[in-house]
């Protein structure tokens, strides 16, 4: 599909990289961009309409549906990092935040916009995923099962609307340059693109973007994880644990 006059809406949209996709697609000629945000002031981006929306909110997110009832390109950008692990966690709290946003956030908003997807001739669909879909790593560990989650639910998704026409992309990355990764050494994608990759994908009718050369090479080496993945995190983190006790 392309993406001139098409109508998109994107979930947070008011920072980071949700602020990249609105821009893009302003920049390439889209009909209408809807900038979704839990706090709608702050979409101040020229050429997009804010709406206000807490994707963990089942009300609000029908409500986004039946007013952007003319979207044929939905981005679920939206998603939270508490750098939790599963074991060291005080509680329960950042994993269920993290599971709500990035999992059941992103499945309420593919459920409620399905219909309107088909209604609108197809459309697509384009879920921000992470490299940490395909493996865990401590410094974020309750972050990538949601992740994990999120990728299952979008190859579901694409199964499941092949028959409407509606196109399911996974967008994963590595590091981000945003305030999620602000803590984060090493080198990061920027979010500008980040955004170029996944709305070229959408245009190229694509159901995959390995952002990335790390998220490429992580992808390839799924078969050997314990060989080729997990050993050099082991040894990071078991030095990380030596170094604080
Ligand atoms: N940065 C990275 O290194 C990286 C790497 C791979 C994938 N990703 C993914 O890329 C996406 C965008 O992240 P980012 O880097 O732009 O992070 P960010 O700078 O922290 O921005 C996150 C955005 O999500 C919004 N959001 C959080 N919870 C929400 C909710 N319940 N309802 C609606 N909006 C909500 C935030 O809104 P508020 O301003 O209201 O908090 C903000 O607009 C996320 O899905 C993230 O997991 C990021």
């Amino acid at each position: 599909m392309q993406i001139s006059n098409t109508i998109a809406l994107v979930t947070g949209a008011n920072r980071g990289l949700g602020l990249a996709f609105s821009r893009e697609l302003v920049r390439r000629g889209a009909a209408r961009v809807y900038g979704a945000a839990r706090h709608p002031d702050q979409v101040t981006e020229p050429g997009v309409t804010p709406v206000g929306l807490d994707i963990t909110d089942q009300a609000q997110v029908a409500a986004a549906a039946a007013r952007c009832s003319d979207v044929s390109l939905l981005v679920n950008n939206a998603g939270v990092m508490r750098a939790s692990t599963f074991t060291g966690a005080p509680n329960l709290d950042a994993a269920r935040a993290e599971m709500e946003t990035n999992y059941f956030g992103t499945l309420s908003m593919c459920r409620a916009f399905a219909p309107v997807l088909a209604a609108n001739g197809g459309g697509a669909i384009v879920n921000m995923l992470s490299v940490t879909s395909f493996y865990n790593n401590p410094f974020n560990s309750s972050y990538g099962a949601s992740k994990a989650a999120a990728w299952s639910l979008t190859n579901g998704v694409r199964l499941e609307l092949h028959h409407q026409g509606t196109l399911v992309v996974a967008v994963h990355a590595g590091f981000i340059d945003t305030d999620m990764a602000a803590l984060a050494s090493g080198p990061k994608d920027s979010p500008e693109d980040v955004a170029r990759q996944a709305l070229d994908a959408v245009e190229a009718g694509q159901p995959e973007v390995l952002a990335d050369e790390r998220t490429r090479t992580v992808k390839a080496s799924l078969s050997r994880d314990h060989e080729l993945i997990y050993p050099p995190i082991q040894e990071f983190w078991d030095s990380a644990i030596r170094s604080t006790s």
